[in-house]
């Protein structure tokens, strides 16, 4: 079986969460950036990871993630807005419409800090939704953690025992 692990980050959060089920998974997986991912035509299981942008997946992901159907898909997800948040259901529902069309094992979701530089950006933002978010900053300081680290490795480890 041919698997890969695939990825998009910015500030690297999303890296580290993909590293770990890298390693998880260990040798027989192949481990890319998305953006030097040239086709996925020949994997039978791929692993896609990204960051939560604007309530949804990012604009350069969604089309990728448009190219791929009928694909076996476990999708890793890293955002900065708490779990508890009213919005986050609708967020990770976004996520999961982009990969509509495939066949989903699981989806996994962790926050990801969001950075100073990013957060400063947002704050002045003519968006409020986005001023909102850099208020989000010190609640995600230091994520993913070990914890976080941890449930994404129980991610692969599920996701390779059900198939
Ligand atoms: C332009 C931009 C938009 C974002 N929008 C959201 C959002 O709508 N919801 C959310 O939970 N996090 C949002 N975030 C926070 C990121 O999803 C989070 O910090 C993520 O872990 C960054 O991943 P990366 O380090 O792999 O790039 C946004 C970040 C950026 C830079």
């Amino acid at each position: 079986m041919k698997i890969l692990v695939t990825y998009y980050s910015r500030t690297g959060n999303t890296r580290k969460v993909a590293e770990a089920i890298s390693e998880t998974i260990g040798e027989d997986s192949e481990f890319k950036k998305i953006e030097d991912v040239t086709s996925f035509e020949n994997y039978d299981l791929i692993f896609i990871g990204f960051p939560v942008y604007q309530f949804g997946v990012p604009r350069d992901v969604k089309k990728i993630l448009n190219g791929l159907n009928r694909k076996k898909v476990a999708c890793f997800i890293t955002h900065a807005m708490p779990e508890n948040a009213p919005l986050f259901g609708k967020q990770i529902d976004n996520c999961k419409s982009a990969l509509a069309g495939n066949e989903v094992i699981e989806i996994f979701s962790c926050q990801g800090e969001l950075s100073e530089k990013t957060a400063m950006q947002m704050a002045n933002s003519e968006n409020e939704s986005m001023r909102t978010f850099a208020k989000m900053r010190k609640n995600t300081l230091n994520h993913p953690d070990k914890s976080d680290l941890d449930n994404s490795r129980q991610f692969a480890r599920f996701v390779i025992e059900s198939l």
